[in-house]
């Protein structure tokens, strides 16, 4: 058994999963809130919290819900179908020096860690797709100098079932004990 199907972990890490079908069910500004609330409670580099969040739900704001759409390459295209879509984005320099932050990216996608699952408490599904054009992001999102975009993502109902087995390496593969492929 892998630490992937031990019972003992948190249910959210248990239940949490990518979803690639979505029910057109609305997701409430309140719960995008409360999602992001979660992410942004992420650790970060010297507290620098580098994270930012462009999200839009089709029902509250369409013409941004296409915006995010048009930057997914096709084989994402799955993901149009989700009600709510977005793009994490990460500040690349500490605010205090403006030196780089060399764990910008690390830290915005520990935040997106806890979005999932908080995601999962609210009983959603939120799928982060590095399948997108940043470059287009950053234009039609108008996203400032000194901001990279990390990640899409979907967000929604799922209406697939988890899948009965999560397809992960062997723990002895990832977990070493002193030195890099030493057993623990
Ligand atoms: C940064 C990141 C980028 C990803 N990019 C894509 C993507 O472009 N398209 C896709 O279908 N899934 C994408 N995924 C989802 C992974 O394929 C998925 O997390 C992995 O297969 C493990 O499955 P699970 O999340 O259901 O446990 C991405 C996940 C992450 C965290």
């Amino acid at each position: 058994m892998t630490s992937a199907t031990s019972p003992l972990l948190l249910p959210a890490i248990l239940e949490r999963y990518s979803t690639r079908s979505y029910t057109p069910q609305n997701v409430s500004k309140e719960q995008i809130e409360r999602i992001f609330n979660a992410a942004h409670l992420a650790a970060s580099t010297m507290n620098e919290q580098p994270w930012r969040f462009i999200v839009a739900a089709r029902d509250l704001d369409p013409e941004g819900h296409t915006r995010i759409g048009s930057t997914l390459v096709p084989g994402n295209a799955w993901a149009l179908a989700a009600p709510v879509l977005g793009i994490s984005v990460a500040g690349k320099n500490f605010a205090r020096n403006g030196k780089p932050n060399p764990y910008h990216k690390h830290d915005t996608g520990a935040a997106m860690a806890l979005a999932a699952l908080q995601a999962v408490a609210e009983g959603l599904n939120l799928h982060q797709m590095g399948g997108f054009d940043a470059a287009k992001a950053a234009e039609v999102l108008e996203i400032p100098e000194g901001y990279e975009p990390v990640a899409a993502f979907a967000l929604g109902y799922s209406d697939a079932p988890e899948p009965p087995v999560r397809q992960r390496k062997a723990m002895p593969e990832v977990l070493f004990g002193g030195k890099f492929g030493v057993a623990l």
